[in-house]
């Protein structure tokens, strides 16, 4: 339970607690049935969206050379091996170069590519465990991508427009950038309302001056949007929503160990309950349930769904 006298002034952000940040989005993601949701597009639309785009622009140009992926924020790598599979249907041979800064997600990531070995033929595997922003500065200049996929990591990586700008350099002409991000409503509506939710501070090593880090859902597709839009970078767009059920989240007495994971990842925030006073706690609670859509449950009871939109991206350079 919230307590009423303990206030934290940060709450700690769900990414900087790997073991917690992984058992909260596995338990999320199996809540809102986000495999079923990314298999069910990657079979009816990454084909016609993606694969067949690319393999027109680049069968001419590969000759014997690998068709070059880069993966941000890959995680456990179950989301992109699917976009991977697809891809191995019309290019024989893949390079993916994956950047995970979460030791135990990308360890989970490589054990299913060495158990799955016989259906990964002709992808090979480059490993980066660090941020994006580690990667930028350690790549040597000039190094260009095919694809690239950032799913539900534009949030982490840094300043908006700097990181599309630098996703864009990435990328070879006639290539695409796959990236999906929450809209401005549900989980991204509530990052813009609460934006001090899941804000470190840090101090950086050339300064004195503690920085705020965001590492909220403060950036939408909106910005990214208004990024594409500015540097008239072609893109197309779809979307989905992910609808959680936070009914339990509104009696103390049934919030489970699940809902309150639940609360974590929309909140971006480590033991959300516990971490933020009895005030901020009420009033994001309220504003979940104002923006929930209601429906009827088998015993008349009213069940809260909290959903976010998701703007699916197929950038083109
Ligand atoms: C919400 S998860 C999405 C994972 C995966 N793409 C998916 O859709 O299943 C965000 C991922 O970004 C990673 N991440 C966090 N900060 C990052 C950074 N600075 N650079 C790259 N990845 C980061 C996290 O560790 C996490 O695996």
């Amino acid at each position: 339970m919230a307590t009423t006298n303990f206030k934290m002034k940060h709450p700690p952000p769900l990414y900087c607690n790997n073991e917690h940040f992984s058992m909260a989005l596995n338990t999320y993601y199996q809540h809102i049935g986000y495999p079923e949701i990314l298999a069910k597009w990657t079979e009816e639309e990454f084909d016609s969206s993606v694969v067949n785009v690319l393999s027109k622009r680049l069968d001419d140009k590969l000759d014997d050379q690998p068709l070059r992926v880069l993966g941000v924020g890959s995680s456990e790598g179950n989301q992109e091996t699917l976009l991977l599979s697809k891809l191995k249907t019309k290019f024989s041979r893949i390079s993916a170069t994956v950047i995970e800064p979460n030791t135990k997600q990308l360890s989970v990531y490589q054990d299913m590519v060495h158990q799955k070995s016989s259906d990964i033929t002709g992808i090979e595997y480059k490993w980066h465990n660090q941020t994006f922003q580690e990667f930028v500065t350690s790549i040597e200049t000039g190094h260009k991508y095919h694809f690239i996929t950032i799913v539900h990591a534009i949030y982490f990586v840094g300043e908006v427009e700097e990181t599309v700008r630098k996703l864009y350099e990435f990328l070879e002409p006639g290539g695409i950038i796959f990236l999906v991000a929450l809209t401005d409503s549900g989980a991204g509506l509530l990052s813009k309302t609460f934006p001090h939710i899941a804000v470190e501070e840090q101090t950086p090593t050339n300064t004195t001056e503690p920085q705020k880090i965001k590492t909220n859902y403060l950036i939408t597709s909106t910005d990214v949007k208004s990024v594409l839009s500015k540097y008239q970078m072609a893109y197309t767009q779809s979307s989905y929503t992910e609808s959680a059920d936070v009914t339990p989240c509104f009696n103390q007495v049934k919030m489970t160990p699940e809902t309150k994971l639940l609360l974590d990842v929309i909140t971006v925030t480590v033991k959300f309950q516990e971490s933020v006073s009895d005030e901020i706690f009420n009033q994001v609670m309220d504003f979940i349930k104002r923006n929930s859509r209601v429906k009827k449950g088998d015993q008349g009871d009213d069940k809260y769904y909290f959903d976010s939109k998701c703007d699916i991206l197929v950038i083109s350079k």
